[in-house]
């Protein structure tokens, strides 16, 4: 599969709902302006393969956000399902289940393309962001999360998975250490708030503790840059995604 060169193809929107019906109208406004929609648990929990078909439909690819963790069978098996759903280019597991978890899910990536059908990427989630020293030290990882990240995404690479899903604060190190060619995408982005001139800027961050601009994001050397909440309660999302993609323009 190529990703298509134009800087909208880097725009992941997180369709952060709770319906197929919002998702696809919110989705219907804005797809022209973006690369992919992602569909995480809650919405596909909720509404099925058949809003990811739906979503898809409207021409951009589909990021199914459903992070895989099981044994290795269970998670080939769900991979498989998962890459055989039409739309779908992008879907991921977590690292923490080890390399054969990983191997197996990179095998059931890779018999779609047997299958003679373009396969989507396999992306791997190294620690939660969520996470920090203290949380991982008492599930038993020791060291610093961005040494922990790093080893993990080297982990990953060697099983075959194609890229990482991380913080842009962690984006740097991993490409070092990955390639140019191992994928990263990077969520938590929030556009610079446009402000008077003469008043500080700021950026809102919800409630991620770590936000980072595209413009950083695609410095940091982020392929993808996932963005939900900023575009869908912008007074205008179309306006707002338009600006992420001007701005991602630019950075490149
Ligand atoms: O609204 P916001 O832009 O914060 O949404 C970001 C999206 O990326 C959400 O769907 C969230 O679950 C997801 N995500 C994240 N941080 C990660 C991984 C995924 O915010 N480390």
């Amino acid at each position: 599969m190529g990703f298509d060169a134009h800087p909208r193809s880097s725009l992941i929107v997180a369709l952060d709902f709770d319906s197929l019906s919002s998702a696809v109208k919110f989705a219907s406004k804005i797809s022209d302006l973006v690369g992919m929609f992602k569909i995480g648990k809650q919405l596909f929990t909720a509404a099925g393969p058949e809003v990811v078909r739906q979503v898809a439909a409207l021409g951009p690819g589909v990021f199914l956000d459903l992070k895989y963790h099981d044994i290795p069978n269970t998670v080939a098996g769900a991979v498989l399902s998962a890459s055989a759903i039409t739309g779908v280019q992008l879907v991921n597991i977590h690292a923490l289940g080890g390399s054969a978890m990983m191997a197996a899910a990179v095998q059931a990536v890779n018999a779609v393309t047997a299958m003679g059908e373009d396969r989507p990427r396999l992306l791997a989630v190294t620690i939660l962001t969520s996470m920090d020293q203290k949380a991982m030290r008492e599930v038993g990882i020791s060291g610093l999360p961005q040494d922990r990240v790093v080893k993990l995404a080297r982990l990953a690479k060697k099983a075959g998975v194609d890229g990482v899903v991380a913080s842009v604060q962690e984006a740097r190190a991993i490409r070092k250490a990955c390639g140019a060619d191992f994928l990263i995408v990077t969520p938590g982005v929030r556009p610079a708030e446009k402000t008077e001139p003469g008043k500080k800027s700021s950026i809102k961050k919800d409630d991620q503790s770590r936000t980072a601009t595209p413009t950083e994001a695609i410095k940091a050397g982020a392929d993808f840059v996932v963005v939900g909440r900023p575009i869908l309660t912008a007074a205008d999302p179309r306006v707002t995604a338009q600006e992420i993609v001007d701005e991602i323009a630019a950075a490149k």
